[in-house]
């Protein structure tokens, strides 16, 4: 069974950078390794110097043993609708505007998908590590409360509710859709809409038990993965650090990204004269400052929550290649 990193936080604090640089490690050090980014921009390709990414793992060039993937989010819940339905089903489904809206852009069905691709790739048994980037979308928790929230949104009492107790409840909603109120409704509004609603929410409701079986597995790796939290010192994300605790199995490792090198919290005046010693002593007082609150925040999380605390320096410049993100990885402990 594959070791699993699940790297999760706040927007911006590093993710996407600290899951590619702990992945590189792996590899490097004789494990076969993925990385899995559901950031739908560009940047786990630019960390690790790459021109393109796709939704299936490919090989790093230069990098044995690596290997990384970008969720196409659309794509993975086409392959899901057309493992749990009927092929009537998944094609209307598919070509269904309320379908395609909710699988493309609401942050939980992409939080669920990247679930689910994650235990595709468990599963595979391809790979000794997998590291996976958490959405930037979902605030990180809602990452691991994806599979419950898709099993009460599938089968949950709203959708039964609608769509009657027992399957198909199709012709009772063209019934309600036929009255003329409602038919005015859609000629004001142009096309077949409730028509489509009414599709939608009965084709949904065939998908419950396919879904909800995969879910619990998702739920299941997601419980055996060790979690690493990311921030920064910043008031915003150190919040976001907090929720983690009591939201969520109690993650294994925080990471505090972007750290200023402990000694800059007691360097002492710069000694040079005139303007520029004074430009310098402000900064050295300044950054000090900072230095010596950041040290503090991690001891305050270390010994509040008892969980392990690392700080990875803050580099002058961002990392584009798998060398930097290796160097990197230095601040971070040896994959479990
Ligand atoms: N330790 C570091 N030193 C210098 N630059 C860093 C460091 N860590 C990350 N960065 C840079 O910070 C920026 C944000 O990092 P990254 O994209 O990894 O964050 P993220 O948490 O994945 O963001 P999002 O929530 O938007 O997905 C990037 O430009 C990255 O290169
Ligand atoms: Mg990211």
């Amino acid at each position: 069974m594959s070791r699993v990193v699940v790297v999760t936080g706040a927007g911006g604090v590093g993710k996407t950078t600290l899951a590619a640089a702990t992945a590189v490690r792996a590899a490097r050090q004789g494990s076969s390794a993925l990385v899995l980014t559901v950031d739908p921009a560009r940047r786990l390709a630019d960390a690790l110097g790459l021109d393109e990414l796709g939704n299936d793992p490919e090989p790093v060039p230069n990098e044995p043993g690596l290997s990384a993937a970008m969720l196409d989010v659309t794509a993975s819940w086409e392959a899901m609708v057309n493992q749990h339905a009927e092929p009537d089903v998944a094609d209307r489904l598919l070509a269904n505007p309320y379908f395609r809206a909710i699988a493309d852009r609401f942050p939980a069905a992409q939080s669920y998908a990247a679930g689910e691709e994650m235990s595709r790739y468990i599963e595979s048994g391809r790979w000794e590590v997998i590291v996976v980037d958490t959405p930037p979308s979902a605030g990180g928790i809602d990452f691991f409360e994806a599979p419950a929230n898709m099993r009460n949104l599938i089968g949950g009492r709203l959708l039964r509710w609608i769509t009657g107790a027992r399957l198909p409840g199709r012709k009772a909603l063209y019934r309600i859709a036929a009255r003329p109120a409602l038919r005015l409704a859609d000629s004001v509004l142009g096309g077949p809409l409730l028509e489509e609603i009414a599709d939608f929410f009965v084709d949904l409701r065939t998908l419950h038990d396919g879904i909800s079986a995969r879910a619990r597995h998702v739920e299941r790796h997601l419980a055996e993965a060790t979690t690493v939290v990311v921030t920064t010192s910043d008031p915003t994300p150190l919040r976001e650090a907090h929720r983690f605790f009591g939201s969520i199995e109690k993650p294994e490792l925080v990471v505090f990204n972007r750290a200023l090198p402990a000694e800059w919290a007691d360097a002492g005046p710069s000694g040079v004269e005139g303007k520029i010693g004074v430009i310098a002593d402000k900064a050295i007082e300044r950054w000090g400052t900072e230095a010596h609150k950041g040290a503090r925040v991690q001891a305050e999380f270390s010994e509040r929550y008892g969980v392990d605390v690392v700080a990875v320096p803050w580099l002058a410049t961002p990392p584009t290649d798998a060398d930097a993100l290796d160097t990197l990885a230095d601040g971070l402990p040896t994959t479990p």
